[in-house]
């Protein structure tokens, strides 16, 4: 059985012969690779890691030139990785290399997802300011509640898992995230993991990368995977936006007809919800699904489709509407709806148009603008790319490894 260890790497220049060095003393004997998934780095980390690979048979090094971001390397080292495990470690010294035998053990005796952690017995995370401590128990614990992850430390960046089982959710990831653990654990819903206790170790060179914009990241990260995300995905939420600012072409066109002709009842709150459409088509398609706008006829002929979709909202809002302008003015002993003030037939109708609005977004986004999407992650070359052949990768992806098997420990004194 052969091991994987993909180490994600931006400027980590002074790390990596120490890393290199310490994850084949504890891995010598195993069958082993170690990827290196290096996002160009101004301080030429992949220069070095391409030195070492080109005199040691286990080391391989992706350049990435694009799509960079720690989710997104880790997707594509795991991409190109060989091996039956593949396990994904920081590449700052801060993850343990002694516990991964241990994992790997864990993973033999039937885990799915094994994880290197600091919060469960013999765990720690060593000398950490108090600040970042809290920050990370709180990170935790919405994690565990949210996305309902049962993991004591669902931010690892430390952990371990089949090939097979990565490569059959691979096109569910979403690479855009720090905290690339959290979405294969909702993803591949391990029936047995298991967390190896390590203590994490204090960064001696190099920067931590984790900056506000990471922690606003992993906050919409977080969002998307809970159940509160799932039933209302960010489209959703722009999709009600451009709903909210059709409420008030709805709500204006409606005053105009309420104050303009005779109708009072379902004629003016239909003709003003059609006036809408046509407003949040524009909208919709330049903004929510501006991953797959129409353009030129296209545009013309999707507003049927949008139209047609749009039917059923409609409906709903007509319908809504229809049926507390009935009961109410019955409970309240009016005769017909026609004697309700005009504030209160707005009112009416503005409820109408959230029950429609729901309905319309899951029709319109089946219809109206279908997901073509394969992976979430389309700007990843990888992405698309099953099975993975590692040879049809550009050439400085992957640096030339030597044929010639050099001897397993041998390293320049870079
Ligand atoms: N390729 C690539 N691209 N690598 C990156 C990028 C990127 O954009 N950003 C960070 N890395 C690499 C770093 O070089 C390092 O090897 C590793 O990812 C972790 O980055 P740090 O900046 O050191 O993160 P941290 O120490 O604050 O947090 C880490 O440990 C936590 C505890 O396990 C991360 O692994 C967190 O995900 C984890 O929760
Ligand atoms: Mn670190």
């Amino acid at each position: 059985m052969k091991l994987s260890v993909i180490a994600p790497t931006y400027n980590e220049a002074d790390n990596i012969v120490p890393l290199i060095q310490e994850l084949e003393t504890v891995l010598h004997g195993l069958d082993y690779e170690i990827v290196i998934t290096d996002d160009n780095s101004p301080d030429q980390t992949w220069a070095i890691a391409q030195k070492i690979a080109s005199i040691n048979p286990h080391i391989r090094v992706l350049r990435r030139m694009s799509n960079r971001g720690l989710g997104s390397s880790v997707i594509d080292g795991f991409s190109v990785a060989t091996g039956d495990v593949i396990a994904c470690m920081d590449a700052d010294l801060q993850h343990d290399p002694a516990i991964l035998p241990a994992m790997l053990k864990s993973l033999v005796d039937g885990s799915d997802l094994v994880v290197g952690s600091r919060y469960v017995a013999g765990g720690s995370m060593g000398e950490w300011r108090w600040l970042r401590r809290i920050e990370s128990r709180i990170a935790t614990w919405m994690a565990r509640w949210g996305v309902g992850i049962a993991l004591c430390d669902p931010m690892s960046g430390y952990f371990m898992m089949r090939r097979d089982d990565f490569l059959r959710i691979r096109d569910n990831l979403n690479g855009r995230g720090f905290k690339i653990l959290l979405e294969i654990a909702a993803a591949l819903k391990p029936t047995h993991t298991c967390e190896v206790p390590y203590t994490f170790r204090i960064r001696v060179a190099g920067e931590s990368k984790l900056s506000s914009k990471v922690v606003w990241a992993y906050l919409v990260q977080l969002f998307r995977l809970s159940r509160l995300g799932r039933l209302f995905p960010a489209e959703f939420i722009k999709f009600a936006i451009v709903g909210a600012s059709g409420v008030i072409v709805n709500l204006g066109v409606m005053a105009a007809i309420l104050h303009s002709t005779s109708y009072r009842d379902w004629r003016a709150s239909a003709l003003s919800s059609l006036a809408a459409t046509v407003s949040n088509y524009v909208v919709n398609n330049s903004w929510t699904f501006r991953d797959r706008a129409h353009t030129g006829m296209t545009l013309v002929s999707r507003y049927i489709y949008y139209l047609l979709a749009s039917l059923l909202g409609l409906a709903v809002t007509t319908g809504t509407f229809a049926v507390i302008s009935w009961v109410i003015p019955r409970a309240l002993r009016l005769t017909t709806g026609s004697e309700l003030h005009t504030a209160v037939l707005l009112f009416l109708q503005l409820v109408a148009i959230s029950a429609g609005t729901f309905s319309n977004y899951w029709l319109n986004r089946a219809i109206t603008w279908p997901s073509n999407k394969v992976g979430q992650d389309v700007e990843s070359p990888l992405a698309v790319r099953l099975p993975v052949d590692a040879s049809s990768l550009p050439a400085d992806w992957i640096s030339s490894r030597n044929s010639e098997p050099g001897a397993p420990g041998s390293l320049p004194k870079a």
